[in-house]
């Protein structure tokens, strides 16, 4: 298929990238790089042998957009693009409604213009937000408690209209729990900017020496060891979801899932599990609990596993062992001089 990914650089499409074009589809990528490097496109051809079209541009802007959809005959589009941090979501509520929802509403429109048909769309485990019962299924409710939970059930809520008014659209809408980890080569990973607000790549940036201590948000949650118990998921496996997505290409409706593992993990056996992995010293503090954190989130994934036959098989180690390769071997992240990684591979 010809598909367009937009966000297209971002840490979750560049695996899932990589992942598509060794499935043999063809890309086109639009980014604004507002949280990505321009550098992952070289990282992308080194793993797949192939360099994807690429635009640099803005999902929100009409004319570019329409002309990607001129230049290229596109199949489908898998939406990534979007703004992600909660805590600045509720500083900044109308740049997260401009960018997340009405940059989702001009690729729909723009989709309709262009008589594209099929959507995978990037939704979150945050649309559920302090759960009443564990495990989350798709039937369990939803009340986002961030903006940035609410961006993303308002495009879903968006996405599901239009499937009713036009019975031939396809959509997916995957509700991702807490992706982690990196591509087993080390050569791509997430590379958040400035101060990373996610555990694991925190955690990682501690062990290699670039932060002092994790800060760790809360002992006294109702859970085994009192810390913050998530559904980290394998970003390869995330990947892999996004290619079986795809079987729903020409099933019209709109199609919901969870991704995750159905396991959950406290921020304490995440950090012994980097100790034991990297063999490095995470020296950590007990804070106070971070406002909106939840005690547990985890995944029943079940519906993915009977209708896309998609299941995880990365497990912890895995998760840690490839976050710590990239963080090795990217230790500026992308903006790691080649020259530097060539001695290191
Ligand atoms: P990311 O920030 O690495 O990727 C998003 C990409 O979108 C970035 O490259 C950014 O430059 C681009 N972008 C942002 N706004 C854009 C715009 N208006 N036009 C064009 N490009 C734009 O984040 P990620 O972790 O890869 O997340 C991808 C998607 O998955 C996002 O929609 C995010 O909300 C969703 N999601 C992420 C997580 C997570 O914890 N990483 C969890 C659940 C859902
Ligand atoms: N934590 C710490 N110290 C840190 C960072 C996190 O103790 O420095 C704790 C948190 O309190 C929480 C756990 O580690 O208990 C996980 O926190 P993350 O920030 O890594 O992940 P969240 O579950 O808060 O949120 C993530 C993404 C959201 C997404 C959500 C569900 O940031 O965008 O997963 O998919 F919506």
């Amino acid at each position: 298929m010809n598909i367009l990914v937009t966000g297209g650089t971002g840490y979750i499409a560049s695996h899932t990238a990589v992942k598509l074009l060794a499935a043999g589809h063809q890309l086109v990528l639009v980014d604004n790089l507002a949280n990505s490097n321009i550098a992952v496109l070289d990282r992308i051809a080194l793993l797949s042998g192939q360099k994807p079209h690429f635009y640099q541009a803005d999902i929100g802007n009409y004319a570019a957009l329409s002309a990607i959809f001129t230049a290229h005959q596109i199949d489908a589009v898998i939406h990534f693009a979007g703004l992600k941090a909660v805590g600045e979501s509720a500083q900044k509520p109308l740049h997260y409604y401009r960018e997340n929802v009405a940059g989702s509403l001009q690729l729909l429109e723009v989709m309709q213009e262009f008589a594209v048909k099929s959507l995978i769309f990037s939704s979150s485990a945050t649309v559920y937000g302090d759960p009443r019962e564990l495990p989350l299924t798709e039937q369990s409710p939803i009340q986002p408690q961030s903006v940035y939970g609410r961006t993303k059930w308002m495009v879903e809520q968006i996405i599901a209209d239009h499937c009713s008014a036009d019975p031939s659209f396809s959509a997916v809408c995957l509700r991702y729990f807490n992706p982690v980890g990196a591509h087993p080569s080390g050569l791509m990973g997430e590379d958040p900017n400035g101060i990373p607000n996610n555990l694991l790549p925190f955690i990682s940036q501690v062990a290699i020496g670039r932060r002092e201590q994790l800060s760790v948000f809360g002992n006294d949650y109702p859970t085994a060891d009192g810390t913050g118990v998530r559904d980290y998921i394998h970003v390869q496996d995330l990947a892999e979801g996004h290619r079986l997505a795809l079987k729903l290409t020409h099933t019209p409706g709109c199609h919901r899932f969870n991704l995750g593992t159905g396991s959950g993990v406290s921020v304490l056996e995440m950090v012994d599990a980097f100790r034991a992995v990297s063999g490095h010293p995470v020296p950590l503090i007990i804070c106070p609990r971070r406002t909106g954190d939840v005690a547990a989130c985890y995944a029943d994934a079940a519906k993915a596993q009977h209708e896309l036959g998609w299941q995880a098989q990365l497990n912890l180690t895995d998760m840690v062992a490839d976050t710590w390769r990239w963080q090795q071997l990217n230790p500026q992240g992308y903006q790691t001089p080649p020259a530097k990684l060539k001695e290191k591979l």
